[in-house]
């Protein structure tokens, strides 16, 4: 990870200045490196070299650096990584196109390793990231988002990044097989139950721990499961407050506090965690195609993090 890290400095760099101190001011906020992470410990896992997965997971948190950019201003936040928001600082045109530049980084990275499929698994990726925030765009503030399509925008605009950078891991060391089925499968199943548990924390966590804003779902009316769930579970008794709260986007200062009161007086918050375990189980039962060894416990012990950060 000190070679990735080393990495992601190096190409971060330009003889635009506005460039670097943006991205510096991101990145070198820290942030979990789960997914870097992850394609380092999946070639690992896979038996592989990691020379390849270096890169590939350099680029990995490229993209993901990028979306957070752009998601920021999309959303509308003030706070990442424990800091103000670049867009906040530098405007968001600047920041739209930062996360452009990295992008475009991330994508020199990939074709160094000369390994097209892996090319293919995280371009593929970027797309299928985009048009989850699309969809997402599209379908808030509707209280009767199916659970089905909740999943499918979580699946897109997250999970699909953890699986291309499990499976991208695997192909950079030209594993193939079962070992590079399970790996993606095991990337999908994390990255879902990452997503539920994140959206837990918008409504359980606090501000400094998390290093981003509680309540800024509900400020947007975002619609996330725990917050599904609730008014499911209070059809007939609190209709006018979430209509007036989501669907017209009607709020007052208060307003947070009561909802975070409905979603865990329901359950719905719980509820919202159960189902993160599930997956986080679904992901480890996934890495049962590879051989035991310390970087597939290590990968174990990643998707129980990915949720307890939660509980
Ligand atoms: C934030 O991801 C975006 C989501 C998918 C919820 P992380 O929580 O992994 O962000 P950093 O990289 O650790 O800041
Ligand atoms: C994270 O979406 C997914 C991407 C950045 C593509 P969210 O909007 O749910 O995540 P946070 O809460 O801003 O980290
Ligand atoms: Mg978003
Ligand atoms: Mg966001």
């Amino acid at each position: 990870m000190a070679r990735v890290d080393a990495l992601i400095l190096d190409r971060m760099q330009s003889d635009v200045p506005v460039i670097p101190k943006l991205a510096e001011h991101l990145i070198a906020a820290g942030g979990k490196r789960l997914r870097p992470l992850i394609t380092v410990a999946a070639a690992r896992a896979a038996g592989g070299a990691v020379d390849n997965a270096v890169k590939l997971a350099a680029a990995v948190e490229f993209i993901h650096t990028a979306t957070l950019l752009h998601d920021d201003i999309v959303d509308a936040s003030d706070l990442r990584r424990g800091k103000v928001a670049a867009h906040l600082i530098w405007g968001a045109p600047s920041s739209v196109l930062v996360g452009d530049f990295l992008f475009a980084r991330a994508f020199e990275l990939m074709v160094e390793t000369d390994r097209i499929e892996a090319l293919g698994i995280l371009s593929r990726a970027s797309a299928v990231i985009a048009e989850g925030e699309v969809l997402q765009l599209t379908r808030s503030h509707d209280l009767n988002l199916e659970q089905d399509t909740y999943l499918q925008i979580i699946a897109a605009k997250t999970a699909e990044l953890f699986a291309a950078a499990a499976e991208a891991g695997a192909v950079g060391a030209d594993i193939g097989g079962a070992a590079r089925q399970g790996l993606r499968d095991y990337g999908m199943n994390l990255g879902l139950a990452f997503q539920l548990a994140d959206d837990a924390l918008d409504y359980g966590g606090a501000s400094e721990v998390l290093g981003k804003n509680a309540g800024d779902d509900f400020n947007e009316g975002k619609a996330t499961l725990p917050l599904l769930l609730a008014v499911q579970r209070t059809k007939g008794r609190e209709d006018a407050f979430w209509e007036r709260t989501i669907t017209k986007g009607e709020r007052d200062e208060a307003d947070f506090a009561r909802a975070r009161e409905l979603i865990v007086g329901t359950g719905a918050l719980s509820a919202t965690i159960d189902t993160a375990y599930d997956y986080a189980d679904k992901a480890k039962a996934a890495l049962s195609s590879l051989p035991e060894s310390e970087w597939r416990e290590a990968l174990e012990k990643l998707a129980d993090f990915a949720v307890s950060r939660a509980a």
